[in-house]
């Protein structure tokens, strides 16, 4: 029999049905809590709260599993390619041969951006953080494709936004990079795949031979993948609940590169590598920073450590600690920063503060330090997240689409003043 929750209000029972998800894991669906009881629910930043169903990525924070459409993750960051993974996420399962070769030629057809893009770029002071203009950019592709801006015109016209922005995305990252080094921007090379052809925009020069080590880039296909999708974190939720006013899919996407940025969350890799340089700037005494960290007068965090879900350990750290020892040992990289995250990784593991709260090194700790040795400029970091996170955030809005869920409308519990009289300007 399945199981039922019960409420009491004012000596009124009431209950509510438990559903089950096919991992076993349970929510009382309240849907109805209002209409019956006239309350809601408080739950600020949504700890408890489960926003949707979903199909796609399943993760347990306390056994530390993460797997995408039932694929763990450790598997395909082992054996898959990005694109690969890409049209997993997306289309519900592995491609084959010819579905994955169709998906390739059709992303390589729209890699180009409209020339006239380029003069928003050249508008761009070069110091201009590359996500504001990552974002600001994706959301100015809308206007060049009016018949993305309604989002249910056909199942075509939205596998041709998709591809669109999963074609354009990098070129559209590696320029922004050129033009913060007001270098010529590079134009998509298609005979290289998808992270090569990235780099190729990033690192290449009309004057000079293109090279770059297969190490490098499969390191960036594993980061990719890492990178792809995590339920129902603050940019994806961002993306559905945009998307859910039947915004357009480039607005959508434009608004998880945003939420994206902020430091607790994609843009934590930039601040770890920028705390490890201010540890080594001070003379590397680890044991100090961690004291401020664990200061609760000291507004510092161990940036890299904590997550909201994971309690355990992160899965993706584990696999991206392993391949930053050999990426490293490949490159032949001896950065004395990476010697600090170690032994501060050592020192947080073992001390009564961080294990007490659970908090343990996560995905950005180890990709802020790969993205360094792999040449990537700091402030690309984040921009380097949202590449990777792009095919999770399209799935999850093409789910939310197909489902017709209606939009997001959170309710609140008001605490402001209950009534006042308006007071001329002369009489306060
Ligand atoms: N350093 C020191 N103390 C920390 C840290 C940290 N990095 N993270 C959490 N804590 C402490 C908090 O002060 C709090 O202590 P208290 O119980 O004594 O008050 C306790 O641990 C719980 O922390 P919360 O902030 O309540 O945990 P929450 O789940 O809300 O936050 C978060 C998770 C935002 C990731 C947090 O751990 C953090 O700020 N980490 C650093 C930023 C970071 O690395 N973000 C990347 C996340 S991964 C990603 O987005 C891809």
């Amino acid at each position: 029999m399945s199981e039922i929750a019960k409420i009491e209000l004012g000596g009124t029972t009431y209950e509510f049905p438990v559903i089950e998800g096919t991992e076993n894991e349970k929510a009382i669906d309240i849907s109805n809590l209002r209409a019956a009881t006239g309350y809601v629910t408080l739950d600020t930043g949504y700890k408890n709260t489960g926003a949707t169903t979903s199909a796609i990525t399943f993760l347990d924070g306390e056994e530390g599993i993460l797997k995408y459409r039932g694929y763990p993750i450790e598997e395909l960051a082992e054996k898959a390619t990005f694109i690969e993974v890409a049209y997993l996420l997306i289309y519900g399962n592995l491609p084959t041969v010819t579905e994955l070769e169709t998906f390739r030629s059709n992303i390589t057809k729209h890699t180009l951006v409209h020339e006239d893009m380029k003069q928003f770029f050249e508008a761009y002071p070069a110091k201009a953080h590359p996500m504001g203009v990552l974002s600001s950019m994706v959301c100015s592709l809308s206007t060049f494709y009016p018949e993305s801006l309604d989002p249910n015109r056909s199942p075509e016209a939205k596998d041709l936004t998709i591809l669109r922005l999963l074609a354009k995305l990098p070129t559209l990252a590696a320029w922004a990079y050129k033009n913060s080094t007001r270098h010529p921007f590079m134009y998509p090379k298609n005979e290289f795949d998808y992270c090569k052809n990235f780099l190729y925009m990033m690192f290449a020069m009309p004057t000079e031979e293109f090279k770059v080590d297969p190490v490098v880039v499969d390191a960036l296909n594993k980061l990719f993948i890492l990178h792809a999708d995590h339920e129902q974190n603050c940019s994806t939720s961002t993306v559905r609940i945009v998307g859910s006013s039947q915004a357009n899919l480039y607005a959508s996407i434009s608004a998880g590169i945003s939420a994206l940025w902020g430091p607790l969350h994609g843009g934590a890799n930039q601040e770890v590598i920028e705390m490890l340089e201010k540890i080594h700037a001070d003379g590397g005494d680890v044991d100090k920073w961690v004291l401020k960290a664990k200061d609760k007068e000291d507004s510092f965090r161990l940036m890299g450590f904590g997550h909201r879900v994971y309690k355990n350990f992160d899965p993706r750290a584990k696999i991206i600690k392993k391949a930053c020892d050999d990426i490293l040992t490949k490159l032949g990289v001896n950065d004395p920063l990476l010697a600090i995250a170690k032994k501060l990784e050592q020192v947080a593991l073992e001390d009564e503060y961080f294990k007490a709260r659970n908090l343990y090194p996560n995905v950005d700790f180890y990709s802020g330090i790969i993205y360094k040795a792999l040449g990537i400029p700091t402030e690309m970091f984040t921009v380097m997240f949202a590449i990777g996170r792009l095919p999770g955030w399209i799935a999850q809005w093409k789910e939310m689409t197909e489902n017709k869920e209606p939009i997001g409308r959170p309710r609140q519990i008001y605490t402001g003043v209950v009534l006042r009289q308006y007071v001329p300007i002369e009489k306060r």
